[in-house]
């Protein structure tokens, strides 16, 4: 097998505050004079017991994260990460919330200096990013029409998604059909994050009320088998982050990760880190992992990269330069 870090990859999971490398974040915080030492352990990693302490030191982190200047820079150390991974396409979450607190006329701004950090990093490393804004679950349905605002008004080719994160214990996908339904009026793909710490239902309930096309893990829709099947025939596309749902103790070991299980029922899957230094892997050692637990081959990744190119919700033009640079491997 090739070298798996030379291989062209998609990444279609990815939250941009998430994969802010904590050094990044500390010296933020330094400058800007904020204690945020108990979000970091002795070697300087992000530190946290639980689902719910993940997604405290994460906004946590995000505090200092307050100047379109700010996400300019964080923006081109990620893409700089994901380049050096040879990582050709980037479907990133971006979060008004932590953008000016979904406020359209900031986000403006913030948006501005992100695609601004895209262009550079495209024109100096080559990588493509596309920008799928995501509201944020336990902020609540009211603060998702506002996140979708943001969406609908700056759609166009680099705002290409809409998505939802967060606690997926709190509110019901059926709270949030007024954001997806104008998000889908604005001509944006839709995800949303499901079946990772609900069940099946809340796999079924997201397709049911938000009628996305891709769903973010999903990997809990192994327990019904009569969802696998529809997924299959369907075509509905997961965004699996296997070393995530590791490290946040979804599944023990990786051999027990239902990934290839999923595949080998017909569920298209894709592979993505979805916070990276929260979880201590990068794109290459997820397909390490893989290819280790179970025994996937090159022509298996270059199959998964297809299938993420094809479910990206990029225009048709930059896909087929894509998926020249896929096979040009
Ligand atoms: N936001 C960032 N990472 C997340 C995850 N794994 N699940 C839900 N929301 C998230
Ligand atoms: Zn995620």
């Amino acid at each position: 097998m090739t070298d798996l870090r030379l291989l062209p990859k998609v990444e279609l999971h990815l939250h941009l505050e998430g994969a802010a490398p904590p050094e990044f974040i500390r010296s933020l915080a330094a400058r800007k004079k904020v204690d945020l030492s108990r979000i970091f352990d002795e070697r300087g990693n992000y530190v946290y017991t639980d689902f719910p302490d993940f997604l405290r030191v994460y906004e946590a982190a995000c505090t200092v994260l307050t100047s379109p200047q700010d996400f300019h820079d964080l923006t081109l150390a990620v893409l700089e990460q994901s380049a050096s991974h040879n990582v050709v396409y980037s479907e990133t979450f971006l979060s008004p919330d932590f953008c000016g607190g979904g406020d359209l006329i900031a986000w403006r701004d913030y948006l501005a200096a992100m695609e601004a950090a895209a262009a550079t990093a495209e024109s100096r490393l080559g990588i493509t990013l596309r920008g799928c804004i995501t509201c944020i679950r336990h902020f609540g349905p009211e603060q998702a029409r506002k996140i979708a605002r943001c969406a609908q008004e700056t759609a166009g080719p680099f705002i290409t998604g809409f998505g939802i994160a967060g606690d997926e214990g709190q509110f019901h996908p059926s709270d949030f059909v007024y954001a997806f339904d104008a998000a889908r009026e604005a001509g944006l793909g839709l995800t949303a994050h499901a079946g990772e710490w609900g069940g099946p239902e809340s796999v079924r309930a997201a397709l049911e009320h938000l009628r996305v096309s891709r769903i973010g893990h999903g990997v809990r829709a192994i327990e019904d088998d009569a969802l696998v099947a529809y997924l299959a025939e369907s075509g509905i596309v997961l965004e699996v982050c296997p070393g995530s749902n590791s490290a946040l103790g979804l599944y023990p070991k990786i051999t027990a990760h239902p990934i290839d299980r999923l595949r080998r029922k017909g569920v298209l899957v894709t592979v993505s880190t979805d916070d990276p230094p929260f979880f201590h892997t990068d794109m290459t050692h997820e397909y390490h992992a893989l290819a280790n637990a179970f025994a996937w081959q090159e022509e298996d990744f270059v199959q998964i990269n297809k299938t993420a190119l094809n479910a990206a919700f990029c225009d048709d033009q930059t896909r087929t330069a894509l998926s020249k640079k896929l096979e040009a491997k």
